[in-house]
This record gives C-alpha cells, sequence and structure tokens, in this order.
C-alpha cells in the first residue's frame, strides 16, 4: 500500500509536485495523468523513493517512509520495488538477458528469463548486447525485467509510449496481470487504452 498525503517535490527552487493526495493498494493498477510537464514522472520518482519529499507525509506498506534514508530504500528497490523508466534504464554494454536479471552466468540462461522475454516479444535475443535494441524493443526490456522480478511494487512511466498497437495491448495487458496477481502497480502515463485498463486515476496539477 502507497499512502501519500499533500505530498510536495521540489528541485532546486522549484516546486515541481505540490499538495498530491493519493492511495494506491496492491491489487490495483493506477494510473497518473496529466500534461506533459505536470509533474508525473516527478511524482512517480518521489512515490519509488528515487526523489525526496519535501513535505507532506509518504507511507509504504504502513511504514513511514517520508524521511527514508539509505539503508530503508536500498531495502525497498532490492526487496519489493521494480521500475519501467522513461528512459528504460536499460545497461546498453551488457546481453539483454543480463538486462532482465541484472546478475550475470547462469542466471541469465535459465528457462524463465526465456520466457519473459517471449513475453515481451524478445524471444531468442537473450545473448544479444541490449545496445542494439530499438528504443521499443528497450521499452518491453524493461517490462520484462519488472516481470521477472515478481515485484510486489511496480512504478512505471509512459510504457506504452513508443509501441505499436499490438504490442501496446500486450504491455497493458502484462501490467494488468501484475496488478491482479497482487502487486501495487503505479503507471505514468498519457495512453487512454491504458488508463482505461486502470482501477484508479490521479490527475496531477
Ligand atoms: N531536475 C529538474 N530541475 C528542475 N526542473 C525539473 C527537473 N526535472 C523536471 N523538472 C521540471 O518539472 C516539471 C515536471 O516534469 P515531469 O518530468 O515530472 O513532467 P511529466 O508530467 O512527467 O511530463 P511528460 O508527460 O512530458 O513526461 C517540468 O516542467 C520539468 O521541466
Ligand atoms: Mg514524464
Amino acid at each position: 500500500m502507497i499512502e501519500a498525503r499533500d505530498l510536495t517535490v521540489t528541485l532546486g527552487k522549484h516546486t515541481i509536485v505540490a499538495g498530491q493526495t493519493l492511495t494506491c493498494a496492491p491489487g490495483t493498477l493506477t494510473a497518473l495523468v496529466g500534461p506533459s510537464g505536470s509533474g508525473k514522472t516527478t511524482l512517480l520518482h518521489a512515490l519509488g523513493l528515487l526523489l525526496p519529499v519535501a513535505s507532506g507525509r509518504l507511507s509504504l506498506g504502513g511504514a513511514d517512509v517520508t524521511r527514508a534514508g539509505d539503508g530503508a530504500r536500498r531495502r525497498f528497490w532490492q526487496s519489493s520495488a521494480a521500475f519501467v523508466l522513461q528512459d528504460y534504464g536499460i545497461i546498453d554494454d551488457e546481453s539483454v538477458a543480463f538486462n532482465v536479471t541484472l546478475r550475470g552466468g547462469r542466471a541469465a540462461g535459465r528457462a524463465d528469463v526465456a520466457a519473459v522475454l517471449d513475453h515481451v516479444g524478445l524471444a531468442g535475443r537473450g545473448g544479444e548486447q541490449a545496445a542494439v535494441l530499438s528504443g521499443g524493443e528497450k521499452q518491453r526490456l524493461a517490462v520484462a525485467r519488472a516481470l521477472y522480478k515478481r515485484a510486489r511494487v511496480v512504478f512505471v512511466d509512459e510504457p506504452t509510449a513508443s509501441l505499436d498497437a499490438e504490442n501496446r495491448a500486450r504491455i497493458v495487458r502484462y501490467f494488468r496481470d501484475l496488478a491482479n496477481q497482487g502487486a501495487t502497480v503505479v503507471a505514468a502515463t498519457h495512453d487512454d487504452e491504458f488508463v482505461a485498463a486502470c482501477d484508479a486515476r490521479h490527475e496531477v496539477r
């Protein structure tokens, strides 16, 4: 459960996100919507402890993390969270399979890695260097990483932005499935189809 109360995020001297109150429950998919530049990415990053909170209150699973220290943030990222960020967060120098597992060695060759790659339309490409992938393929690889991790909390930023209709529908279905399996999924999106698949819609302004 993510609970944000009157959350404000500042970058430098600027207040980027002001007074946002929202709750994201396990088993639900929440859309953060609003015009470009309204602060969706910034709010998403704050909810995922990637950015500090200037004021208000943020709790994760009932624990107050408004002033979370490095240890608490790292534990959250390691044990509970997965991110599909706007720049995809792909490590270009590593293989596709490494980018799924974030581990070297045998982990990358496993059947479950092949299965998630197959899921996102990257079957048989685990051994390739990630740098050769197209923008949309990197986006799907970032989704594969979140699926593989089976994270309890998933933060997603414009996961369908550069995809064709077929892949977009697929990706929407995966996040819907993740939520149906009990994950808390929060997605910043401009995609009406994605919003339609969500349980809740939070307007950032
Ligand atoms: N590091 C930063 N320093 C100062 N301002 C920033 C910084 N990062 C973002 N901003 C500003 O904060 C505002 C919100 O940005 P943000 O990326 O959260 O918007 P968004 O709603 O995700 O937009 P989009 O739909 O285009 O992705 C923008 O005006 C942006 O210029
Ligand atoms: Mg954004």
